[in-house]
């Protein structure tokens, strides 16, 4: 591919860069010598804008020709590639969520919303790269496998950023001792830091639950026409007081009763995880009210979330089929147990779980209470 002459749309960063070569190119010259050459300009070009030289000349097996490392490298550094575009997105969406006021109802909403959708296509792209890389067979895997010792996919900087900045925690991993140790197949000294760095700023999670914490839905003043169905808890604000018999209504069978317990100690007690009380109801009731117009976004947010950590579970679980189809029950290189250690890490490295067990909480559509007009103009776009 190549650009025929000067390209028709320029955003900024090309003409920026246009600007810039153009000036090393031409540097100022006084008007005698203007007036006698001629002007030749050095157009921006496909190879230099891309740095084509450094991507292109970064890949060095370590076996031969003949083996499939070439494969096993690109994969990789198209993963990388990937991770760098999703850190960058998850960046953006930090940043707007790190403020004392983000409004639903305005474009700010919105761009984290894409850009976190973004975040699952890629993810969803990615996963499906697992399929190239099976075309590699155990035995060609075998042909270059122990020259990777001990460099490991577990060393890769940029998922443990991604994990990191989403809100994964060193406590919550499985095995967490595997992280903390810098001994070979582990981190080195840097990315260590680097990775308990990042896990002490705000996390995605921690400013979500921030936000929820902040909804205005439970003012007491918006509830005063709120006509309670069942006798009102004292200390109880009037929603959530009724809430509490209508979810118990719901429920069947011993077995089932046992939410109920649930619900107390979440919703009205202890919160869940890292939501408090506040956040989770805030997560209940937009779930719940998702139709209310200005709940659009909120809820898409919340949805998204889930997909992101449903395709980290993709990505984990298809990534663990495909080592278990490579290696078997072997050690990783790394020096992990292998398949075992990526189940549970599958298992254990959900980051948003609190929001998919809301759903053990919502009731039937038609037994939702309805909202007193104050809070439905609260609720509104209006407002
Ligand atoms: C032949 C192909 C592959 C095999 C057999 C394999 C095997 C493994 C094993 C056994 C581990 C556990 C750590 C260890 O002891 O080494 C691991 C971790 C990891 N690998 Fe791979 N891997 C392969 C390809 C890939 C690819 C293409 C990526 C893409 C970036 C990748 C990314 C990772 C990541 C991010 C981890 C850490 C997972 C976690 O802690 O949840 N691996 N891999």
């Amino acid at each position: 591919m190549h650009f025929p002459g000067p390209p028709r749309r320029c955003d900024e960063a090309i003409s920026n860069r246009l600007g810039l070569l153009r000036r090393e190119e031409h540097p100022p010259r006084n008007d005698s010598s203007q007036s006698e050459e001629p002007m030749t300009e050095e157009l921006l070009y496909y190879t230099d804008y891309l740095e084509l030289d450094k991507i292109l000349g970064s890949q060095h097996p370590k076996s031969n020709e003949q083996t499939d490392e070439m494969l096993f490298i690109i994969i990789h550094q198209a993963y990388e590639l990937w991770f760098k575009m999703v850190i960058h997105e998850l960046d953006q969406v930090r940043r707007i969520f790190d403020t004392d006021n983000v409004q639903d109802n305005t474009g700010d909403m919105s761009i984290a919303v894409h850009k976190l959708k973004r975040v699952v296509k890629i993810f969803e792209v990615v996963n499906r790269q697992v399929d190239i890389l099976e075309s590699m067979t155990p035995m060609d895997f075998l042909e270059f496998r122990d020259l990777l010792v001990p460099s490991s996919g577990f060393q890769s900087l940029q998922f443990r950023i991604i994990e990191a900045k989403l809100g994964l925690k060193m406590e919550q991993r499985y095995k967490a001792n595997y992280y903390k140790n810098t001994r070979p197949g582990g981190f080195n000294q840097q990315d260590f830091q680097t990775i308990n760095q990042i896990e002490s700023e705000a996390t995605l999670k921690s400013l979500v639950i921030k936000w929820a914490e902040r909804t205005p839905f439970f003012d007491e003043s918006l509830w005063r026409d709120f006509q309670t169905k069942y006798p009102q808890e004292a200390d109880e604000q009037k929603f959530w007081s009724d809430y509490k018999q209508i979810y118990k209504n719901s429920l069947s069978g011993s077995v089932e009763m046992r939410q109920f317990d649930e619900l107390e100690r979440i919703f009205y007690k202890e919160g869940l995880g890292e939501f408090s009380v506040g956040s989770m109801r805030a997560v209940l009731f937009i779930m719940m009210y998702r139709n209310l117009p200005i709940f659009h976004t909120p809820f898409d947010l919340l949805n998204t979330l889930i997909d992101i950590d449903e395709m980290l579970s993709q990505f984990r679980y298809k990534h663990m089929l495909m080592a278990r189809r490579m290696i078997g029950m072997r050690s990783g290189t790394g020096g992990t147990s292998g398949a075992g250690y990526l189940e549970g890490a599958l298992r254990q490295h959900y980051i948003f779980k609190e929001l998919t067990e809301v759903s053990t909480f919502l009731v039937e559509r038609s037994h939702l209470p309805g909202l007193p007009s104050a809070v439905k103009e609260k609720t509104s776009f209006n407002a």
